[in-house]
């Protein structure tokens, strides 16, 4: 038995996102998001939105499987074009809040405190066809309009709200902001960091509203969290380590938490000439709507050195080289295993927001997977679960106040890059990519791993 015991309020809990594991796409009014349309292309590779894992209809039975496992917590989103089916109506669809109502409930009479995002990479396709979406200043009013229902209808349940998930992510992949992918890079990346100011100027007006009328609410964004490393001690892929890593995770931090756009990531925006189109009055907006805590997505760190011979000003992404650490261990898809790079990235976050509230609201292993005679063995998860699980103790104490963890994913469900073929869950479902099947779900190893941890509270031998 180990001692490592977490503090007894300590947030255990789970994530997924709607368009991952609901299905349903247009059922009950609901209209398509950019996720849906994105998938759609990939049909012929991997399975789409339009069933996912069928949460929409296996919700009880999901819940009782969090129940089963101990979950204090569960992150997971409400689907924007289910409550707007196109983004721009005035009331919002009845059937939608329904669903998500029953969810909640259902959860809280569980005991499992709802931590909700507000959108997961999936805005109503209406605004995209109506004014290009987040590229369009207008965006930032339909989304406060949306956060301002959700507030209004889930939030005496719900106590801990995500507003995005991983700007940064869409920002750079300009697809999933539903921009035209044949536009050259340029005209691209102009409309993406556009989109990306607009996102920064409606989360900042939820969180101050969030603030004043809902004041026990706790509210920040779901940041992608990149861990830089240096290749070497060497002063400039020290830099470049840097660089990336304040342009793409600490821009997105530093704007929630100081309300501030930092001169770096304009520096950035400069070098790709890039113009933000801004109005009086935004900077104001940004300083006055602060998180009060830190959605931190978590996975894997990134090794990096400095590409000496790139124009020193050229983009970040050009002036650096991955680097593959041959001592670690890497996913099928290039993911390294790299827990230490957990508790120094916690410890880099405490540094530069002492004592700010973070919950850990992604963090997982995949693999391909199979049922074997009802189990799946996933012991590579489990060791994953109990390294992470043991350097994040170790940042408790070192005294950086992490109060909750989610590891991706509660159950399998459609990966944003790859489908069904790369699996996170502690739950396995049974269907592939092209085969529905019955959906059947099941308890893999790592179920049962993370079950103990949770109901000793403390970490447990793999
Ligand atoms: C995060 C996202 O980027 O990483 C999730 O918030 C996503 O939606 C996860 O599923 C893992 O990425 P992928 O591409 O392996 O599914």
């Amino acid at each position: 038995m180990t001692n490592e015991q977490f503090p007894d309020n300590f947030l255990w809990g789970a994530a997924t996102s709607a368009f991952q594991v609901e299905g349903g796409n247009q059922e009950d009014g609901k209209g398509l998001s950019v996720a849906d349309i994105r998938s759609y292309p990939k049909r012929h590779q991997q399975l789409d939105t339009t069933v996912s894992v069928d949460h929409y209809h296996h919700w009880r039975e999901d819940v009782q499987l969090m129940k089963e496992l101990g979950l204090k917590s569960y992150r997971f989103s409400i689907n924007w074009s289910r409550i707007f089916p196109n983004g721009d109506e005035v009331e919002p669809n009845q059937a939608g809040l329904r669903f998500y109502h029953h969810l909640i409930d259902e959860l809280v009479a569980a005991n499992i405190e709802p931590m909700v995002t507000m959108t997961h990479f999936d805005q109503p396709y209406g605004l995209v066809k109506k004014y290009g979406g987040w590229v369009d200043r207008r965006s930032i009013a339909d989304f406060v309009k949306y956060a301002k229902w959700l507030l209004k209808e889930f939030s005496p349940q719900v106590r801990y709200w995500l507003t995005i998930n991983e700007q940064a992510v869409m920002v750079l992949a300009t697809d999933m902001l539903g921009i035209d992918d044949h536009l050259d890079e340029h005209t691209r990346y102009q409309m993406a960091y556009q989109a990306n100011y607009h996102m920064w100027l409606a989360q900042a007006e939820v969180y101050k509203l969030c603030h004043d009328e809902y004041p026990n609410c706790m509210i920040g964004p779901a940041v992608s969290y990149i861990t830089t490393l240096p290749a070497s001690r060497k002063s400039y892929d020290m830099l470049a380590a840097k660089e990336l890593e304040d342009f793409y995770s600490f821009a997105q931090m530093d704007v929630a938490i100081h309300g501030v756009i930092p001169k770096y990531f304009e520096n950035e925006l400069a070098n790709l000439n890039i113009e933000i189109s801004t109005q009086p009055g935004d900077e104001q907006v940004l300083q006055e709507g602060r998180a009060n805590y830190l959605g931190v997505n978590w996975y894997c760190t990134t090794i990096v050195e400095a590409r000496r011979d790139a124009d020193p000003n050229g983009f970040i992404f050009r002036r650096i080289n991955r680097v593959i650490d041959p001592d670690l261990l890497y996913t099928e898809w290039g993911w390294n295993f790299d827990p230490v790079g957990l508790r120094y990235g916690l410890r880099q976050l405490n540094d530069r927001y002492p004592n700010i509230p973070i919950a850990i609201t992604e963090c997982g292993w995949s693999e391909r997977e199979e049922l074997i005679e009802g189990k799946v063995h996933d012991p590579q998860r489990i060791s994953y679960l109990h390294d992470h699980i043991h350097q994040m103790w170790l940042a408790i104490q070192d005294g950086v106040n992490v109060f909750s963890f989610n590891p991706w994913s509660f159950i399998d469900l459609l990966s944003n890059g790859d489908g069904m073929e790369k699996r996170y869950g502690l739950v396995f479902v049974d269907r592939t990519n092209f085969d529905e099947k019955n959906q059947k779900r099941y308890k893999k190893d790592s179920f049962y791993y993370y079950q103990k941890v949770l109901q000793t509270n403390s970490l447990q031998p793999n």
